[in-house]
């Protein structure tokens, strides 16, 4: 444990701070909150004042969202793919996407393409008996269905490098990352018009499946978000006073910074998790909500320092497990968790990297429910130390270093090579600059 101050708060008390996880997690528990709560009392405001200012901005969202879903409104913004692409898409349409954090492009890829890259996917893991192999899921973060997985634990098919190295693919990516401050004080934290193409997963839900989903929870990370000093300065608004300055879209302090390893840990920097739809799937067919208030995250970072909660608890955030959003702790935030509507294959779906997100169960499922996991993950510090990892697992076709390391595809003749990538791809690994 070390102490410093952030230059633009001097005349606060410094926090605590531990680029590694704590030997003795409850101690420091103990010891951030302290720190936490003083902090924000040598600014001249209670905790309790501070948490009623996020608590009022969110509790208008959530009413905001209860009166839309009344009125039988889609919550979830929903954009066309092409005025992303011609730069029309309209100052009322931007507003409502920052306001709710989260988004359907709609016609993203064309339909034809996304079936094909669907039955790609069938044809490079029945080539290569992956099946047969399969040795049962590589963690137990998602579950599967019968024998058959419904999480696909491979990366390099064609139709997943296509996707990511594609034009359609960066232009969304690049007015995601748009919506983001990247830089201040004189530091670019990410560059907005390069992608780390993030290598992730494939879910392939079978009609007739049936899910328990996924509970209410947030990625992007556990008590480092309280205990690293890069992130104690992305989230200083909350605890020196200003909390009235709190962004959800400021990125400074978020794109080099130290993570608490764990098994559900994602290693890159990213402004939007999302996935692109292989198939149609209708809104009430188990799949993703969200609770669309991006400041939603404010209030679970302070919700922690108020007096009901024990001194050594973070309303049950730990490390090596994924940050719970609770009934117990949040339940203001849950009444808002909206689910996406009705998506084709070839719409793609967003939503901020600190929202909380859940995924309905299903009984009997219709249709299809496939998906390729890709989001948006700019090129930063964070993310190019992740590429080279990356990099050498494309080589190989190994798993990347955030996931198990089932290497299924190491000897897969037709998986996506080196000399199919094209310049976004060069670039997204980090083999061009
Ligand atoms: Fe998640």
């Amino acid at each position: 444990m070390t102490r410093t101050s952030p230059a633009s708060s001097t005349a606060l008390p410094s926090l605590p701070h531990w680029e590694a996880i704590p030997d003795d997690l409850p101690a420091a528990i103990r010891t951030i909150k302290h720190a936490l709560q003083g902090r924000i009392a040598a600014s001249g405001r209670t905790v309790e004042e501070v948490f009623a200012v996020i608590e009022a901005r969110v509790r208008a969202e959530v009413a905001d969202i209860a009166a839309a879903k009344a009125r039988g409104e889609t919550v979830w913004p929903v954009i066309d793919y092409t005025d992303i692409a011609a730069g029309s898409v309209s100052a009322e349409q931007l507003a409502y996407l920052h306001r709710r954090g989260c988004l359907v492009v709609r016609g993203h890829f064309d339909r034809d393409t996304a079936a094909a890259w669907d039955r790609d996917i069938v044809d490079y893991v029945d080539s290569n008996r992956f099946f047969e192999n399969y040795r049962g899921p590589g963690d137990d973060f998602f579950g599967s269905v019968g024998s058959k997985p419904e999480i696909y634990p491979i990366y390099w098919s064609q139709a997943q490098m296509q996707a990511r190295q594609s034009d359609r693919m960066a232009t969304v990516q690049g007015f995601l990352n748009h919506q983001w401050r990247h830089e201040s004080d004189g530091v670019q934290w990410f560059d907005p018009d390069r992608d780390s193409l993030y290598p992730d997963r494939i879910r392939r839900r079978p009609e007739g499946a049936n899910s328990n989903g996924l509970g209410t929870h947030l990625d992007p990370g556990t008590l480092d978000l309280w205990m690293t000093q890069a992130y104690q300065q992305a989230f200083r608004h909350l605890f020196d006073g200003t909390v009235e300055q709190y962004d959800p879209w400021d990125a400074s302090h978020r794109t080099a910074g130290p993570q608490y390893p764990g098994s559900t840990m994602c290693s890159a920097f990213r402004t939007f998790q999302g996935w692109t739809a292989l198939s149609d799937m209708d809104h009430d067919q188990g799949v993703l909500h969200t609770v669309p208030i991006p400041e939603a995250m404010g209030y679970l970072m302070l919700r922690p320092l108020l007096s009901d909660v024990a001194d050594d608890d973070m309303c049950g955030v730990t490390v090596n497990r994924v940050f719970p959003a609770s009934q117990q702790w949040h339940s203001v935030l849950l009444e808002a968790l909206t689910g996406i509507p009705d998506v084709k294959a070839g719409d793609s779906v967003w939503w901020h990297c600190d929202m909380i997100h859940s995924v309905a169960p299903v009984r009997d499922q219709k249709g299809w429910g496939n998906v390729m996991y890709i989001p948006a993950a700019p090129w930063c510090p964070r993310n190019e130390a992740y590429a080279a990892s990356v990099r050498k697992a494309f080589i190989t076709g190994s798993s990347p270093s955030d996931f198990p390391d089932e290497d299924y595809e190491r000897s897969w003749p037709n998986r996506f090579q080196l000399d199919d990538l094209n310049a976004v791809g060069r670039r997204g690994l980090g083999i061009d600059d």
